[in-house]
Formats: C-alpha cells, sequence, structure tokens
C-alpha cells in the first residue's frame, strides 16, 4: 500500500516537473514542445530559409514573364494579356496599326464604358468628350486644368483605336496612365464608348450637311 502511495506521489511530482518547465519565463517565446506531430509544416513556410535554393528565399519571384491567369474570371477573357508596345514613339504607331479593339460591341459593354468614362476621364475630357470637364471649366479653380482636345477634333476623330488604347495604358503627356485603374478589357470598353460618341457626332454632321443641300 505504502508503495503504491509513494509511486503515485512521484508520478505526481514528475508530471508537475514537467508541466511546469514546459512553461519559459518569456512569454513571447513558445515552451517545449513534447509531442509536436503536425505542429510543424513539412514544407517550407513561405518567408523562412530554404536550404534548397542558392540564395535561401522560399517565396519564389515567377518566371520571368508569367502573367497570372484569369485571377478568378475563368471563363471570361483574361484581362491581363500582356501589351508587347513599348513607351515609345515606334510603339504608338504600331499600337496604332495593329492594335484592335476585342470586344464586341453591345448596349452592356457600352453603359460600363460609359459608366467607367464618367468615374475616370470626364472630369477632363466632359461627359460629352468636348474637352471641357469640371477641372477645366470650373471658375472655383485658381488654375483650372489645360483643356484636352476635343474627341470630335479632325485629330482625334482620325485616331486609330490602337493609338487611344497606347495612350489611356501609358499616358500622353499631361493625362496620367489609366493601366492600375483599368485592366484592358474596360479600357477597351471605355474607348468603344468614346467611339459611340464620335460615330454620333459624325452621323449627326452628315446629316446636318445633307439638310442644308437638300433642294428648296
Ligand atoms: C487629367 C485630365 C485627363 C483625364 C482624367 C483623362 N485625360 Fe485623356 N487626355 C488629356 C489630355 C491633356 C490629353 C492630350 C494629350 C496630348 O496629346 O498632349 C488627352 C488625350 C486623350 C486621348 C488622345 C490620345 C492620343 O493618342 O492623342 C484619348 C483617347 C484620351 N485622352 C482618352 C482618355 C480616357 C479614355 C480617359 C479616362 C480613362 C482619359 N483620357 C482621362 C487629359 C485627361
Amino acid at each position: 500500500m505504502r508503495l503504491i502511495t509513494q509511486t503515485f506521489f512521484m508520478i505526481l511530482m514528475l508530471t508537475g516537473t514537467l508541466l511546469f518547465s514546459s512553461c519559459m519565463e518569456d512569454s513571447s517565446k513558445p515552451g517545449w514542445e513534447y509531442m509536436p506531430d503536425m505542429a510543424h509544416s513539412v514544407a517550407y513556410e513561405t518567408y523562412s530559409s530554404n536550404p534548397v535554393f542558392k540564395d535561401s528565399i522560399t517565396n519564389r519571384i515567377p518566371v520571368k514573364g508569367s502573367i497570372p491567369l484569369y485571377q478568378g474570371n475563368v471563363g471570361q477573357l483574361n484581362h491581363f494579356r500582356p501589351y508587347k508596345y513599348s513607351n515609345t514613339p515606334t510603339g504608338y504607331d504600331s499600337a496604332g496599326l495593329f492594335v484592335k479593339n476585342p470586344l464586341t460591341i453591345d448596349t452592356s459593354s457600352l453603359g460600363e464604358g460609359k459608366r467607367l468614362f464618367n468615374i475616370y476621364c470626364s472630369p477632363c475630357h466632359g461627359a460629352g468628350g468636348k474637352g471641357n470637364g469640371s477641372i477645366v471649366e470650373n471658375p472655383g479653380i485658381k488654375n483650372p486644368y489645360p483643356p484636352p482636345p476635343s474627341y470630335y477634333s479632325e485629330n482625334l476623330l482620325a485616331l486609330p483605336e490602337g493609338k487611344m488604347f497606347h495612350s489611356v495604358h501609358y499616358g500622353r503627356n499631361l493625362m496620367g496612365s489609366y493601366a492600375s485603374q483599368l485592366d484592358q478589357n474596360q479600357i477597351w470598353m471605355v474607348i468603344s464608348y468614346i467611339r459611340s460618341m464620335q460615330t454620333h457626332y459624325t452621323d449627326s454632321i452628315k446629316s446636318i450637311t445633307a439638310t442644308a443641300n437638300q433642294p428648296k
């Protein structure tokens, strides 16, 4: 009986010592682990040092030229098509020749283009695209923004859509780049909307001249 009590007491002491010794004084450090089991990942953690690679970095940089696919938009056009023309006059000219609007233009893409245009472009270009946006024609602003060209100027009516895309993607002179606000599809929706305003304008001019030339 005495032996059992003694053994029981010793076991109790031992468990107690083990329990308390697993608590470290420094509360910011974990205690000792007796049964780590699955506490530690077998794979190298993202930011842990890595013996496999020479530079010991686990979080690898993607292979040069890789692009994120779909970003959750499986089935839709890939928003991250690489844009291969450089931000140079030659790149601008090539874009004018080879970059084409990949979207089917319908009421929904035009509607979205209009919505985006009114948010991002109308403050300078004006809701109607005449270059008279709120920061251009604002009597409250001491130094109003110099008016951008009207979309109905000869130059911009003749501007190829690829050059438009290029300018919105990279920015042009006083106009900044919209590449980080609008993905490529969105830029094309906005351009489709600008084009529809231009067509509407040229059609209306044609009908005015036609009426004017009618025999009296
Ligand atoms: C901060 C004012 C400002 C905003 C906002 C702005 N633009 Fe412009 N935009 C300009 C100016 C200024 C020019 C004339 C650039 C030049 O040729 O010197 C211009 C030129 C353009 C051109 C003609 C480019 C070319 O190649 O000649 C297009 C197309 C255009 N803008 C589209 C857009 C679209 C689309 C948006 C919205 C996503 C937008 N702009 C937003 C100021 C602005």
